[in-house]
Parts: C-alpha cells; structure tokens; sequence
C-alpha cells in the first residue's frame, strides 16, 4: 500500500521560513520516492506550493471549511485552497477537535467538502488518555470512523485503491502522544492500525494509516515497519528539512 511522510507545522513558520525549509529539503530529497507532504497555515500555502515542487513536496492545508463559499467568517474554502495549487487538506486534528469545536459530523462534512473538490484528505482520530484508560480507544476510534465512512464510499473512485494519485489517508494519532514526548508503545500501535484496517474494511474501504504523536528519526524505524502502518503524520520532528528527510528516507526503507 502506499506510503505517506507527513509534516504538520501547526501554526509554525514564516514565509521566509518555508522558503528555507523547502530549499534545504530539496537536495536531501532527490532519491526518494515516498510521497511527501506538509500541511501549514494559509498565508504559508502559496510559498510553500512554489518552492516544495523541486523538492517534491505535495501541500495541504491544515483546515478546509464545510462549503464552498458564503458567511463562514474565518474559514478557507476548498476552491481558494484549489486555487493556490493545495492538493489537500487534513481534517479532524485532535486540536482542531478540542480547540475549535470539530465534531465528528463536522469532520466528515470538512471531509467531503474537500473531496467534493477533489482535495486529497488525512483525516485524524485518536483516544484521550482517560479513554485509553477505560479502555475506550477501540470504541473512540470506530465511532470517529463512522462518521466519515459514508464520504469515503461516496468519492471511493477518488481515494488510493482506485486512484494511485491520491493522497487520502486517516491518521492515528493518540491524543495524549501529540507533542508531549509521549509515543504509544508498538502493541498499541500494532493493535489500534488493525482495528482502523479492519474497521474500514467492513466498509469495503482501503486506505494507509498513519501514526502521528512523538515521532522521532530515533523512534520511527520501529513505529514505520510496524503492521498496519503506511507513514506518519508528524508535529515537532517535521519543522527541520533534515529531520523531515530523514524520516522520508527511514519510511521508504521500512
Ligand atoms: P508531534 O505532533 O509530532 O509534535 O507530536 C503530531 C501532530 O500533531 O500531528
């Protein structure tokens, strides 16, 4: 199945800052052949869409709104995304849940707003740590699957079984592992990926399934040849081009 190396620089990064970024990466980059990409803040996207081609990067946004245009003060369209050359947006970021009120019904119109679009769409889930605690994470998870699955069997064509273009993936990402340090151990990894496959899967659907929380280089050898994983979606460790190359390069040889 297709692999996917996936930086999200969260409300990172100047302009000039993402010009760097990019032309560093690109040099590092030329051997590898795993899809790359970086989803950042909207006045980041046109900068970054320009200076990732020669590195190969693929540019996502970080957020994309319900509908395509109207009264939606502070959201970003899916056509203004189109426009600028974003290939796709992440949608249901546990910081997005907690901070800003995405519901799982929200999430999965975000989904299909940008599929409608045909914007590619990572779309992440995750157990807090007191549901992991009672022993929800298998319940959270399926039930912020449910919400989307009609959106991915509608746009079917559009996801990766069918389309080898496309970069839609869901994330696993445990909310308790997002930039704490905290990295879930490989059995859970290994446990909750099978779940996710197995979950969609019932629904006829096929898509990679990225970890993201803590990844390092030193940890991610480990996590990406793990059953079930096909990359990372990546926080703190994608924010330096030799780090992110080097998780590329470590996701590629897993
Ligand atoms: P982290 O963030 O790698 O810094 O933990 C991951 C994420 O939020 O996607």
């Amino acid at each position: 199945m297709k692999k996917i190396a996936a930086g999200n620089w969260k409300l990172q990064k100047t302009r000039k800052e993402t010009e760097s970024f990019l032309s560093a990466l690109a040099p590092l980059s030329s051997e590898l052949k795993t899809d790359r990409v970086i989803a950042t803040s909207p006045t980041l996207l046109e900068t970054a869409v320009k200076a990732g081609e020669a590195a190969g990067v693929k540019v996502f946004s970080q957020n994309v709104a319900f509908e395509d245009s109207g009264a939606w003060t502070g959201e970003i369209s899916p056509l203004q995304l189109k426009e600028l050359g974003v290939v796709g947006s992440l949608v249901g970021h546990s910081e997005r849940r907690t901070h800003f009120a995405d519901s799982n019904e929200t999430c999965a119109a975000r989904a299909k707003s940008a599929l409608k679009n045909n914007l590619d769409v990572i779309f992440c889930i995750g157990e807090s740590l007191s549901q992991r605690e009672q022993s929800l994470t298998k319940t959270i998870v399926e039930e912020q699957l449910a919400a989307v699955v009609p959106v991915f069997k509608e746009f079917a064509s559009q996801l990766p079984g069918t389309n080898p273009g496309s970069l839609t993936a869901v994330a696993y990402e445990p909310v308790w592992a997002i930039g704490t340090g905290k990295v879930a151990t490989i059995e859970q990894i290994e446990e909750t990926h099978a779940w996710v496959h197995a979950f969609l899967n019932e629904h006829g659907i096929e898509l990679p399934v990225l970890y993201g929380g803590s990844v390092k280089p030193r940890n991610f050898g480990e996590i990406a040849g793990t059953d079930g994983v096909q990359g990372g979606l990546v926080g703190g460790a994608s924010l330096e081009a030799e780090s992110f190359a080097e998780l590329t390069k470590i996701l590629e040889n897993a």
